[in-house]
C-alpha cells in the first residue's frame, strides 16, 4: 500500500544542512544576510509543507532503475533539509509497476486521493503516455524523469516537463558515429517490443541511414516476457550483420547481453546500443559480457567536472555506489521544483507550473542544462564504452557526440 514516507538513505549522509548553516551565522553575530535573501527562503514562515509525488518502479523488469530515482531524488532532499523553495517536503512514493495496467492507476491516486501539488517519475514511455492527459486536465505538474516517449512532449503544456530525454534523439545522436565505424557493414535492430524500443530504434535508424548506413534486419522481442534471445541471436548471426544495435534496459539488458556473449557474437558482431543497456546495477549483472559495448548517453559518472565530482561523492557516501542517470535524471527534478517553488505565488499544481518556465539553467551533475521550448533537457549526449578499469566495469565517456 503507497504511503506517505521518507526513508532513510541506506548509509548516512553527512551534510551541511541549511538550518545548521543558519544557526552558525547567527552564533557569528555578523551576518549580513537577511532572513529574505537566504536561499530557499520563498516560503511564508508559516507556510505548510508542499505535498509531492514520487512514482517509480519498485517492482517489475524496471525495479532497479526505480531504486536509482529514488535515491537520487531523496538525495536532493536530504541535501536540502527535507526542503523545496523553502518548503517542507511531504513526499508521498507510490510503485509504477512494470507497464501502464499497474502504474497509470497507482500514480493517477497520487493526484485524486492524495491531491500532491506535482508529480515525478514514470519509467516505461506507454505509462508515461498513459497518464498524460490526466496530468493535463488536473492541472498538477508532471515532472517524468525517465520516460522517452516522443509524443509526451510532442506538443507541449505547462503541465508536462521532462528532466530525462527524447526516445527518437537519443536513439539519433548516436546513428552518425556507428555508420562510421562499420564503414561498409550493415547493422542489425533489435529491441523490446514497446514505444521505447520502436522510437529509439527508430530514431538510430533515421540518423544511421542518413549517414549512410546500411540495416540487415530487424527484431521486436516481447517486452517483460522474453527470456530466451536464441532464435534471434541465430537471426543476426545469418543476416551477416557487422553489428548489432538495441535498446533494453533493466533485467532485460542483463539477460540480452549475457545471452549475445553466450551465443558467441561479441566477438564478430559489435554490439551498440543506448546507454540504458549497460547501466548502473545492469553493468554489474552483465559482468565481462558488456565489455566493449558502446552506447549513447546524456550521462556518466566518469564526465570530469567539479559539479559531478561533487555529487558522484556525495552519492556514494549515501548509498555506496555510483550514481546513474536515473539517479540523475530524479536529482535534477528535485532541482527543478527546488527553483520553481522558491519562485512560485501558490504551491498548488497552476503555481508550480507557471514557475516551472522561468527557473532558467539547472546546475546538474550532467553539466549544466535547460529546458527547451518543448519542456525537455536542451543537453549533449556522450558516445561511452565498456571498460575494464581498476579491477571494475565502467561506462567511460569516450566523447561528445555531434
Ligand atoms: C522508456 O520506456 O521510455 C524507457 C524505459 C527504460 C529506459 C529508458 C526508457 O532505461
Amino acid at each position: 500500500m503507497p504511503s506517505t514516507i521518507f526513508r532513510a538513505p541506506r548509509r548516512a549522509v553527512v551534510l551541511f544542512s541549511g538550518a545548521l548553516a543558519a544557526s552558525l551565522l547567527a552564533a557569528c553575530g555578523g551576518s549580513s544576510l537577511a532572513e529574505d535573501d537566504a536561499p530557499g527562503s520563498a516560503a511564508p514562515e508559516d507556510a505548510g509543507p508542499v505535498k509531492i509525488g514520487l512514482s517509480v518502479p519498485l517492482s517489475g523488469v524496471y525495479a532497479p532503475l526505480g531504486e536509482d530515482m529514488q535515491q537520487g531524488f531523496e538525495l536532493y532532499l536530504e541535501e536540502h533539509d527535507n526542503q523545496l523553495g523553502g518548503y517542507d517536503v511531504d513526499l508521498v512514493s507510490v510503485d509504477e509497476g512494470e507497464g501502464p495496467q499497474a502504474g497509470v492507476p497507482a500514480t493517477q491516486k497520487l493526484v485524486t486521493q492524495d491531491q500532491v501539488s506535482a508529480v515525478v517519475g514514470i519509467v516505461n514511455s506507454a505509462t508515461a503516455a498513459g497518464l498524460r492527459d490526466t496530468f493535463i486536465q488536473a492541472e498538477v505538474p508532471f515532472i517524468v524523469a525517465n520516460a522517452g516517449a516522443d509524443e509526451i512532449t510532442a506538443e507541449p503544456s505547462d503541465y508536462i516537463w521532462r528532466t530525462s530525454f527524447v526516445n527518437s534523439t537519443v536513439g539519433g545522436s548516436i546513428g552518425a558515429a556507428v555508420a562510421e565505424e562499420v564503414g561498409d557493414g550493415s547493422v542489425y535492430l533489435i529491441t523490446a517490443d514497446y514505444a521505447a524500443g520502436h522510437e529509439q530504434v527508430g530514431g538510430f535508424r533515421e540518423a544511421f541511414e542518413a549517414a549512410g548506413g546500411k540495416v540487415a534486419g530487424e527484431s521486436f522481442t516481447p517486452f517483460g516476457t522474453t527470456s530466451d534471445w536464441q532464435p534471434y541471436l541465430s537471426e543476426i548471426r545469418s543476416s551477416g550483420a557487422a553489428a548489432a544495435f538495441s535498446f533494453y534496459a533493466g533485467a532485460e539488458a542483463v539477460n540480452f547481453v549475457k545471452q549475445y556473449d553466450t551465443f558467441g557474437l561479441s566477438d564478430s558482431v559489435k554490439l551498440y546500443g543506448t546507454g540504458f543497456l549497460t547501466e548502473g546495477a545492469v553493468l554489474e549483472a552483465q559482468g565481462g559480457a558488456a565489455v566493449g559495448t558502446k552506447t549513447a548517453l546524456h550521462y556518466s559518472h566518469t564526465i570530469e567536472s567539479d559539479r559531478n565530482a561533487e555529487f558522484v561523492e556525495a552519492y556514494e557516501a549515501a548509498y555506496g555506489e555510483v550514481p546513474t542517470v536515473y539517479s540523475v535524471q530524479a536529482y535534477d527534478a528535485a532541482a527543478a521544483l527546488d527553483l520553481a517553488l522558491e519562485d512560485a505565488e501558490s504551491t498548488d499544481g497552476a503555481g508550480i507550473a507557471a514557475a516551472l518556465g522561468g527557473i532558467g539553467e539547472i546546475d546538474s551533475p550532467r553539466g549544466p542544462w535547460s529546458f527547451d521550448e518543448s519542456h525537455n533537457p536542451d543537453q549533449p549526449y556522450y558516445l561511452r564504452e565498456v571498460q575494464e578499469v581498476d579491477g571494475g566495469l565502467v561506462n567511460v565517456a569516450v566523447r561528445e557526440l555531434g
